[in-house]
């Protein structure tokens, strides 16, 4: 019998080992918006929240059928569904350069459980996965509680944030289980041409190391720019590709994701395919409903939908790209689709503020804006801008930044003009009176 005298129920090593930036940044945070002036959330990756963009009829009615029709109530295979699986492996096929089968298919609960599950199935603690820089932080909360380390390669702004190959390559080491690739991306907005792709798959084939792609964000892209599947342009390389509902087809909360394991080496073959499975049957599958709705949801979504969704995004990108270029100190890179824009901040223009999540905090404090520092994506001097919210805000909330920097300037402290109170005041920098007076011009004809 065990003598204990008393309560002592630690958490496990696994749990205390597992952390998200993203929140431990955020709860950190003074996050105090001034009193007078509603908030306006730039911070939230959840396209549903701000109500403007909504999921097709055909999507809901595809799973108010599968709920009448009353045989997805039960357990299933723990993969998922033959005929879901089907439609997915039909969904993520390309003709002549990537053909899937439902067996090459395993449903997750989101695309963050398919991350989880290629991560557990591919890396052993002790080994190391390399991740983008910045770069969604949630591949080091999944790699870190399993004891593996994350390396970071960088992605370079001055290339619309493509790959530093010569980094990612040398990055590489025996202890190398896989390189997660993200394409479109969170936080940048980037989307990768072909010849880019290939030259990730040329640096992964020459060092024999698997490919994560996380692709929540496929077919996510603005006119003129063209989405490839990173596992249809290589014959060699073993590529896990992570997907899902969440982003594409706007509803993040039925959590359905999808590993496809694209291997026309057959490399998985040996162990990870049964390592997959295995893996599936710690959470005995992904919800049932959603599973039965799915081949109606890819079959029958009108392209229409996601050209509005996509066209609203898009006009978002232009408008507040257009604007924050125009401001002293803020540097916009223009995203070429998913949903977000990264807007440098060059500090040494803002004397009073010590680095980029103080300028962060005193726009929610002063201007109620709440931008995501690029601390979150281990980015300094930058900040991540969402680009889901209904127009009229986004003016808003540019204008809003706008009157903050005059205020923050280096041009403002010279002219002894910083104000605290957090109103717009008399700057004189004649640039922000130009990006002001614009602004003017812009918000009336908008609202009209
Ligand atoms: C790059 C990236 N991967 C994965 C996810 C997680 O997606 P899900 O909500 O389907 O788990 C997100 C969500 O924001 C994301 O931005």
């Amino acid at each position: 019998m065990r003598d204990r005298k008393s309560w002592n129920v630690p958490a496990s090593t696994f749990a205390k080992n597992t952390f998200n930036p993203i929140r431990n940044i955020i709860e950190n945070m003074q996050i105090v918006p001034h009193p007078d002036k509603p908030m306006i959330a730039l911070s939230i990756g959840d396209p549903t929240v701000f109500g403007n963009l909504k999921p097709a009829p055909e999507i809901v009615e595809a799973v108010v059928e599968a709920t009448r029709r009353g045989s997805c109530n039960g357990y299933v295979s723990s993969a998922g569904t033959e005929a879901a699986r089907a439609a997915v492996a039909k969904y993520c096929s390309v003709e002549d350069k990537l053909e899937l089968q439902a067996k090459d298919v395993v449903l997750c609960s989101g695309c963050s459980c398919a991350l989880d599950m290629c991560i557990t199935a591919l890396c052993s603690p002790g080994q190391n996965l390399l991740v983008p820089r910045p770069g969604f932080p949630i591949y080091t909360t999944l790699a870190v509680g399993l004891g593996v380390q994350t390396k970071d390669y960088n992605l370079l702004p001055e290339r619309s944030w493509e790959i530093d190959l010569e980094m990612l390559e040398a990055s590489i080491d025996d202890q190398t289980a896989a390189i997660v690739v993200n394409n479109p991306s969170n936080p940048c907005g980037s989307v990768y041409s072909k010849e880019h792709l290939i030259a990730i798959l040329e640096v992964a084939a020459r060092n024999k190391v698997p490919i994560i792609a996380d692709e929540i964000y496929d077919h996510f892209v603005f006119e003129g720019q063209e989405y490839h599947p990173i596992a249809s342009l290589t014959e060699e390389v073993p590529v896990l590709s992570c997907g899902g509902l969440t982003k594409r087809f706007l509803v993040p909360g039925w959590r359905m994701g999808w590993i496809t394991i694209c291997d026309r080496g057959n490399v998985l073959d040996q162990e990870v395919r049964n390592g997959l499975q295995s893996l599936s049957q710690r959470i005995i599958g992904s919800n049932t409903l959603v599973q039965g709705a799915l081949p109606t949801i890819l079959a029958n979504t009108p392209q229409s939908f996601f050209t509005d969704t996509l066209a609203q995004i898009q006009a978002n990108a232009e408008l507040s790209y257009s604007i924050l270029r125009e401001v002293p100190g803020m540097n916009p890179i223009m995203p070429q689709g998913a949903m977000y824009m990264m807007v440098g901040v060059d500090m040494t223009m803002f004397p009073g503020l010590k680095n980029d999540l103080e300028l962060v905090e005193r726009l929610i404090s002063e201007e109620s804006v709440f931008c995501l520092p690029g601390k979150c994506f281990d980015c300094p001097n930058y900040m991540r801008i969402v680009l889901t919210v209904p127009e009229p805000q986004l003016r808003e909330a540019c204008n809003r930044i706008i009157a903050f920097c005059s205020r923050h300037h280096a041009s403002a402290h010279v002219n002894g003009l910083a104000h605290a109170n957090g109103h717009v005041n008399g700057c004189e920098a004649e640039s922000f009176k130009n990006v002001e007076k614009a602004m003017v011009v812009e918000v009336k004809s908008g609202s009209e």
